[in-house]
């Protein structure tokens, strides 16, 4: 069985104050769930939600970082700069920077890589748009897309990755995937990594669902074959929302 992994992404929210604010009322409210729990927050917030999450069960997360281990690249931020404060996981490809900051198959791949050179563990996101989905190209986009953020990796670091399969339409528009359409496509990402890495490796990777996921569709979608829990963005930016999604 597969565990399932919860993951917040805070995106471009939350001051250091809120984010501590925000540790206060949740770490309660998840300590009793057998669930992965990772909050994904900004830059600066990091080193401190490291440091009031230590010895409980959520674990931080990056949402970015630099493919390249050091140099002039201003304004980035490097893996080993992450690592060193204890961060765990870094999201890596998500489709708003792949649509607002240029990020392509190949930086997502080179990106992948450096993390797990690294010891950090890859959360990528992959994920097809509305009009790739209405011309029946979705499967091929993510599918393609898997291939190409993994090509290169061994077979335990594609173990120690997750992808989140994020419906590019789903994402902050409160349209969420049908769970017969989330599981379908999980599926099929799941198919493409057994063709390059083996069943054993395929039937462990874990695959989340992302876009739009809140309390009252989580359960319904995490208790599908192949969905091994969600990638939250607006939901999981209130304490009492994102543990009731956790808590599913
Ligand atoms: P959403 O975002 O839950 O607000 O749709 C998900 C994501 O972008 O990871």
């Amino acid at each position: 069985m597969r565990r399932k992994v919860i993951a917040g992404n805070w995106k471009m929210n939350k001051t250091v104050d809120e984010a501590k604010e925000f540790l206060k009322e949740f770490i309660p409210l998840v300590e009793n769930t057998e669930n992965e729990v990772i909050i994904c927050a900004p830059f600066i917030a990091l080193k401190c939600l490291v440091k009031h999450t230590k010895g409980t069960n959520v674990k931080i997360g990056a949402q970015n970082m630099h493919w390249e281990e050091a140099g002039a690249y201003t304004g980035e931020i490097s893996a080993s700069m992450l690592k060193s404060i204890g961060v765990e996981y870094v999201i890596i490809g998500h489709s708003e920077r792949r649509q607002y900051f240029a990020e392509t198959d190949e930086t997502v791949n080179k990106k992948v890589k450096t993390a797990h050179a690294n010891g950090l563990k890859p959360i990528v996101c992959v994920g097809e748009t509305l009009e790739q989905r209405e011309q029946g190209l979705a499967d091929e986009i993510i599918t393609k897309q898997t291939k190409l953020a993994l090509d290169g990796l061994t077979n335990e670091q594609v173990e120690n990755t997750i992808i989140a399969y994020e419906p590019i339409w789903a994402i902050g528009t409160g349209k969420t995937a049908t769970k017969e359409d989330a599981n379908n496509s999980i599926k099929k990402i799941r198919e493409e990594i057994c063709k390059i890495y083996g069943q054993n490796v395929a039937s462990g990777v874990i695959i989340q669902y992302g876009g739009s996921v809140k309390s009252s569709n989580a359960k319904e979608l995490f208790t599908t074959s192949d969905i091994d829990g969600g990638l939250v963005g607006g939901a999981s930016l209130k304490p009492d929302e994102f543990a009731k999604i956790v808590n599913y």
